[in-house]
């Protein structure tokens, strides 16, 4: 029997000419935190990330390092790559290499499909090329240099002269898909997205495509052209295939291959920055198309964190590593800052102030400091057992309907990958909750025996709040959140923290009374306790 389909999401594969940095983790980090929401919603999800390891920049890299290419991808995906993984708590259900031979055989066997389906003609290629993009430019590309560079053209991107690029190559007939793009995305607009990426694939579909060379020949790191061994593809050609062949493109059927195609294919959401979105909205649907193969969800483009109002960069030297930032705040507050503090589509910039200040107000005074109050009080007032509460006033069944809103708010905004907005309804919970701890004064009804009643109930409405808290933000922040549901006492009467539905996260009342509330680890320690 077929399983019902995936909810399929990925991130770019990136290049190992260096060692990952933050831009790298904030797009890893968003598939992260949808999918992990996703799986909350109780869908099955695939999370793909994984390496792109062919091509020029590669090699010169590798070349200047004084290494083989092969030798080089596989340090540095073993030494960075992955653990960069661990580093920001990353849950994805598969690494795809594109050396790996899983991936070149199906390249191979697509682009033999392509080829007898009349798709692929020899032509020759002369025009400017940029290694750093791995891109055939345009002359309207392009900047006129300046200082060193006068009198040549830039890469805008990467502020360095384009090569010009002379060959006989092996072409995709990219021109022959403009209107059937156009007509797709006309149809379909939230398949590129935000809306500044899908008016700018538009109007560029509306000026119309020139036929992509889809081989080189004058280096040899890729993968051969089936049919003609002196080219190998082009490094775009074989990275953008990634998604489809990580999931079994076009194996028998009957295989494993063919069942996980089946249950995967198309992707949701595939993750890109704004700089290859030209790729992922024009190149790789038209590819599809050419195979009759069924179009991607989404494209969703993502700003650019940006180092001195320009892209952080593994070629500008710019990059932060994950780990400087982790090490410091920890892996929950780097996913956190990142989606919380830039509208994701927008560019932002990283600071340390601004990353401690709000480490500091919506961590460690907000949900932290809830946290253990809450733990503190139940110690002191109830020997650590959770009380049930008595009957709810007007304050608690504000709080209750609340939450209601604020899990409805919180869903449909991960669902358009508004996550900063998601993450402002889940926070807006928190202050109202400390905002009524602060009104109800606990310790002040704990003065007065008779007050036992009330007292039980504000303990229960805020230790069912922090309940709601870590089931909401659990895909943001898994190990705070997991320290909470211990906290709690939660996993025994409820399950793991991970099976909790999102979507029904605001019915109220679902922690039992007389679960055990631990003092547990400061969730969000103050920094000056941290060592740097
Ligand atoms: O382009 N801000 O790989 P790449 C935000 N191999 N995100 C950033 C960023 C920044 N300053 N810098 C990088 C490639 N990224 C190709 C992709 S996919 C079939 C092949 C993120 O190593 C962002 O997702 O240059 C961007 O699109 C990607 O890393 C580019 O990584
Ligand atoms: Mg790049």
């Amino acid at each position: 029997m077929p399983e019902s389909k995936a909810f399929y999401v990925t991130t770019p594969i990136y290049y190992v000419n260096d060692a990952p940095h933050i831009g790298h983790a904030y797009t890893t980090t968003a598939g992260d935190v949808l999918a992990r929401w996703h799986r909350q919603r109780g869908e099955r999800v695939w999370f793909l990330t994984g390496t792109d390891e062919h091509g020029q920049k590669v090699m010169r890299t590798a070349e200047a390092n004084g290494m083989p290419p092969q030798e080089w991808a596989d340090r540095l995906v073993e030494s960075a790559w992955l653990p960069v993984l661990d580093t920001i708590d990353a849950s994805n259900d598969d690494f795809i290499r594109t050396t790996q031979e899983r991936h070149t055989t199906r390249v191979q066997r697509f682009l033999t499909d392509l080829k007898d389906r009349g798709e692929i003609f020899e032509g020759s290629y002369e025009g400017p090329y940029c290694v750093g993009c791995e891109e055939f430019k345009l002359a309207g590309d392009l900047l006129d240099g300046e200082r060193e560079f006068n009198g040549q053209k830039v890469c805008p991107t990467h502020g360095r002269p384009v090569e010009t690029v002379s060959e006989t190559n092996w072409f995709f007939r990219l021109s022959a898909y403009a209107d059937r793009l156009l007509a797709h995305y006309e149809a379909n607009p939230l398949a590129v997205q935000p809306p500044s990426a899908y008016n700018e694939v538009v109007s560029f579909l509306r000026s119309g495509l020139q036929d992509l060379s889809i081989s080189r020949s004058t280096f040899d790191w890729g993968i051969p052209v089936p049919w003609d061994t002196a080219q190998v593809v082009y490094v775009w050609f074989d990275a953008l295939l990634n998604y489809a062949t990580a999931v079994g493109l076009d194996d028998d059927p009957g295989t494993p291959g063919a069942e996980q195609f089946a249950a995967t294919w198309p992707a949701d959401v595939h993750l890109v920055g704004k700089d290859i979105l030209r790729f992922h909205a024009i190149i790789w649907p038209a590819m599809l198309m050419a195979a009759e193969l069924p179009l991607p969800g989404q494209v969703f483009a993502h700003g650019w964190l940006l180092v001195g109002g320009e892209k952080m960069s593994k070629s500008k030297l710019t990059g932060i590593a994950p780990s400087q930032i982790v090490d410091h705040f920890g892996s929950d507050a780097f996913r956190y800052y990142f989606l919380r503090a830039i509208s994701f589509g927008a560019d932002g910039s990283f600071s340390w102030e601004d990353m401690s200040a709000r480490y500091t107000s919506e961590l460690a005074n907000g949900l932290g400091n809830l946290a253990s109050r809450a733990a503190a009080m139940i110690a002191k007032y109830r020997d650590g057992l959770l009380p049930a509460p008595g009957s709810y006033t007007e304050p608690e069944l504000a709080l209750q309907v609340l939450l209601g809103e604020v899990a409805t708010t919180a869903d449909d905004a991960m669902l358009r990958l508004e996550f900063s907005t998601s993450i402002a309804a889940m926070k807006s919970f928190v202050d109202a909750v400390n905002l009524y701890v602060t009104e109800q004064a606990p310790w002040v009804l704990a003065k007065d025996e008779a007050n036992d009643e009330r007292l039980s109930t504000v303990l229960y409405t805020i230790c069912e709040s922090l309940r709601a808290m870590a089931v909401l933000y659990h895909a943001v922040m898994p190990k705070a959140t997991e320290s909470m549901w211990e906290q709690l006492g939660a996993e025994a009467a409820l399950g793991t923290l991970g099976s909790q539905d999102v979507t029904d996260v605001g019915r109220w009342g679902q922690l039992p009374a007389g679960v055990t509330i631990t003092k547990g680890m400061n969730l969000f320690p103050r920094l000056e306790e941290t060592a740097d």
